[in-house]
């Protein structure tokens, strides 16, 4: 039985001077999560938002705020994004030394766990935490920004995760370079949660946002 098809606009892309508006906006397109992409300009070379933004956005929606943190070391802030009201929390494998720690923490926090795995880095990593996951996110670009194209070396890498995880209760999220086009490939791969910033983001309007949700939507539903 194929995983529902989750669409996860990246804030990224949005108007950074109305998270607010634009967190309500994507909301009432239809969206099913909201992705954060936190960025500490030391992990990667951009720096972004951190726990507040989370605070800020968290009464525009009850949809899931799935933070991507990109940032090293990840530990020290897991308890500010979880109070500030992240429903999953991704960190990557490359961060720190104790992903499995790292994941128990997130979890001890009552929040969704996941981690996040760069382009170049082997799908094995993930064979000693699976017990600990919620979900894989695949990397699809060299984290830092969006607007980026897809690295098509990891729809391999997408198919050998899933082959790992089996029928276990493990969301495959894709994150940079998702498009109409890109979309049935990862998801004909074995990825069912879309994170997308400039193909939703490029209209400025609800309708705007709606049109390209449903349209990534229809053409990653058309490939499972
Ligand atoms: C990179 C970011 C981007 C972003 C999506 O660090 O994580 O992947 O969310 O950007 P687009 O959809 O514009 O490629
Ligand atoms: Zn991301």
């Amino acid at each position: 039985m194929a995983r529902p098809i989750i669409i996860a606009p990246s804030i990224l892309a949005s108007d950074f001077a109305r998270f607010g508006e634009e967190v309500k906006a994507i909301d009432e397109a239809g969206c099913d999560w909201i992705h954060v992409d936190v960025m500490d300009g030391h992990f990667v070379p951009n720096i972004t938002f951190g726990p507040q933004v989370v605070r800020a956005i968290r009464p525009y929606t009850d949809k899931i705020i799935d933070t991507h943190l990109m940032i090293s070391p990840a530990d020290p802030y897991l308890e500010d994004f979880a109070q500030a009201g992240a429903d999953m929390i991704t960190v990557h494998a490359e961060a720190g030394p104790h992903l499995d720690r790292s994941l128990q923490a997130i979890k001890a926090m009552g929040k969704k766990a996941g981690v996040s795995l760069n382009p170049a880095t082997h799908e094995s990593v993930i064979e000693y935490v699976l017990d600990r996951l919620d979900m894989v996110l695949l990397m699809t670009v060299n984290p830092g920004f969006g607007g980026q194209s897809l690295i098509s070396s990891v729809i391999e890498k997408t198919r050998r995760v899933k082959k790992i995880i089996g029928d276990r209760d493990i969301d495959i999220q894709i994150d940079g370079g998702v498009t109409v086009e890109t979309a049935p490939k990862v998801v004909e791969a074995g990825a069912n949660v879309l994170v997308a910033g400039s193909a939703i983001f490029k209209g400025e309007s609800v309708d705007d946002y709606r049109r390209e949700i449903e349209n990534l939507r229809k053409a990653a539903q058309k490939a499972q």
